[in-house]
């Protein structure tokens, strides 16, 4: 088991003005952000970050939508942090998110849900590599 998610704080909550009570509340639940950069993923960036839903439905709504304004992308640190982290965001709809998880308490809908969690460990240093070359001392 690692102990690192991958996860990105997605448009409609960063142009909300919601990311610092996003983070207020991952950091309360246990998490150390190791890494954390705000940007704007080309089109093309987005449909490489979310290259295994390409052949999904949403995949063309989900890359104009990860594009569509800044992100914030980072890496936080916990024991059991991919599943705890999913518990913490919540369910991907918010109609479906329990109480008191971030999708519930910022979500817009099942396309603008506010977050990403990586859903495994493997993905969760593929998705972080994909972002950051390594923790950075400076
Ligand atoms: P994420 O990867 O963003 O953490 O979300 P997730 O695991 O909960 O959901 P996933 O199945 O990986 O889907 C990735 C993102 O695609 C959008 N989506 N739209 N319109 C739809 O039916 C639909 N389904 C998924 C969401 O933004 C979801 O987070
Ligand atoms: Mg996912």
């Amino acid at each position: 088991m690692s102990n690192i998610t991958f996860s990105m704080i997605k448009p409609d909550a960063v142009e909300a003005g919601n990311s610092g009570a996003i983070l207020k509340m991952i950091e309360e639940a246990g998490f150390k952000i190791q890494a954390m950069k705000k940007l704007w993923l080309t089109r093309e960036r987005a449909g490489q970050f979310y290259e295994v839903h390409k052949e999904r439905p949403f995949y063309g709504d989900l890359c104009e939508y990860m594009s569509s304004g800044p992100i914030i992308a980072f890496v936080a640190e916990k024991d059991n942090a991919v599943a705890d982290f999913r518990e913490l965001i919540g369910a991907t709809n918010p109609q479906e998110a329990a109480e008191g998880t971030i999708r519930k308490l910022f979500a817009k809908d099942i396309s603008a849900n506010a977050i990403h969690g990586s859903d495994s460990d493997e993905n969760a240093a593929i998705e972080a590599g994909f972002f950051f070359s390594r923790l950075e001392r400076f």
